[in-house]
């Protein structure tokens, strides 16, 4: 079949990103433009400042996507555009530049869900490593800031169905790693300060219980029935639990110090972050990040031993912890399955996933109708 060259515009959260994927299976090209130091001074992502920095960097975020790849429009054979889940004004800005585009190049446009998209980032880097086949049933944990989902993925031709077996009640697990950063004066985002700072704590200082939430699954639509068992999950508990150590065990004049250290240091370093840690925060943060690794892996292998999966993909920003991938593989391997990640790069948001998401759809052409809107709370089926 001759090669496809899709152009995926990602623009749901705090990443403009662009990228050129030939034929769901190889990055030509990805370009992704952070937000982070407009939203650091807030420790979390400000909607308002989102939508006016994608609006300021779809253009050139865009441009140089193509330019990377060596590409022109007319070498584009379809673009694809994030239509959720995600922040409303920012999801607007790529699917409006998107729409734009395609119309105006008279080119198809495909929709992607920013979930999918996730999950596909995890197939294109197997097929980038020359391995093409999964075994199904797939389970996909989708771990990031936005989200804490548990999908069964099932393939019939070209088209992917996937089943909801597990979400989180409240927080998602990267938004706890932010909250806890914020609440210790880590810095933003939480996540990659956290894994590297618990490799100087110790893990089993601070004992956090999580609640054991599994229970039969109540929905009368769901093509498994009423038996179906599904396993959520809830982090906003261990944010008060983190919270109330700190309370308990006076930290707080530790905290305040480590805050006026790091605003002398223009873009402290990690290193900097943690020569303001003492003992007692490194402990903490380290038990922290165990506890959530712990509770995302045995509920993820419980629900992939509850629906047979054959195949683990672990996908989004979360993803790319350290600890997680460690516990994952060897979780995963004493149960005979096989787990994969995508490369660090491809973990957190980024376009190169959405363009292989669109992939299949280009195919069947599933092209999206002129009159397509963003959906921020879109969900994934
Ligand atoms: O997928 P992503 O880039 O954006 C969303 O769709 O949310 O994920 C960002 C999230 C943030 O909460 C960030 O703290 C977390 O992923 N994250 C990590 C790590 N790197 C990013 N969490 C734990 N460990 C990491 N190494
Ligand atoms: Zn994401």
């Amino acid at each position: 079949m001759a090669d496809v060259y899709i152009l995926g515009i990602e623009s749901s959260c705090d990443e403009t990103a662009a990228a050129v994927v030939r034929s769901g299976e190889q990055v030509v090209s990805s370009v992704v433009y952070s937000q982070i130091l407009t939203h650091q001074p807030y420790g979390g992502v400000v909607p308002e400042l989102a939508s006016r920095e994608h609006l300021r960097a779809i253009v050139p975020v865009v441009r140089k996507a193509l330019q990377d790849a060596g590409k022109s429009y007319d070498d584009i054979d379809a673009l694809a555009v994030t239509q959720g889940p995600g922040l409303a004004g920012a999801l607007l800005v790529g699917l409006s530049y998107a729409k734009a585009l395609a119309y105006a190049l008279h080119k198809p446009l495909i929709a992607v869900n920013h979930l999918e998209g996730h999950v596909h980032a995890v197939l294109l880097e197997e097929r980038q490593n020359a391995n093409r086949e999964l075994e199904f049933p797939v389970l996909a944990l989708v771990v990031s800031g936005g989200h804490t989902h548990l999908f069964l993925a099932e393939r019939e031709g070209h088209a992917w169905r996937y089943h909801d077996v597990g979400h989180t009640r409240d927080d998602a697990a990267g938004e706890a790693f932010d909250k806890v950063a914020k609440l210790l004066e880590l810095g933003y985002p939480g996540g990659p300060i956290i894994d590297f700072l618990a490799r100087h704590g110790h893990a089993d200082a601070v004992k956090f219980p999580f609640a054991q939430i599994k229970h039969r699954d109540r929905n009368p639509q769901n093509r498994y029935g009423p038996e179906e068992r599904r396993v959520d999950f809830s982090y906003s508990g261990i944010k008060t639990a983190v919270l109330r150590y700190v309370e308990t065990h006076a930290m707080r004049s530790a905290i305040e110090q480590r805050a006026r250290t790091l605003r002398q240091i223009v873009n402290p370093s990690r290193e900097d972050v943690l020569a303001a840690c003492e003992r007692q925060t490194l402990d903490l943060v380290a038990s922290f990040q165990r506890a959530m690794v712990q509770d995302l892996a045995s509920k993820t292998l419980l629900a992939a031993r509850e629906n047979d999966a054959a195949t683990l993909l672990v996908t989004g920003g979360v993803a790319a912890n350290t600890e997680l991938r460690a516990t994952f593989e060897r979780d995963a391997s004493q149960q005979g399955l096989q787990v994969y990640f995508p490369s660090r790069m491809l973990s957190t948001d980024n376009a190169a996933m959405i363009a292989t998401a669109a992939y299949p759809r280009f195919l069947m052409h599933d092209f999206a109708e002129p009159e397509l809107s963003a959906e921020a709370a879109l969900r994934l089926r």
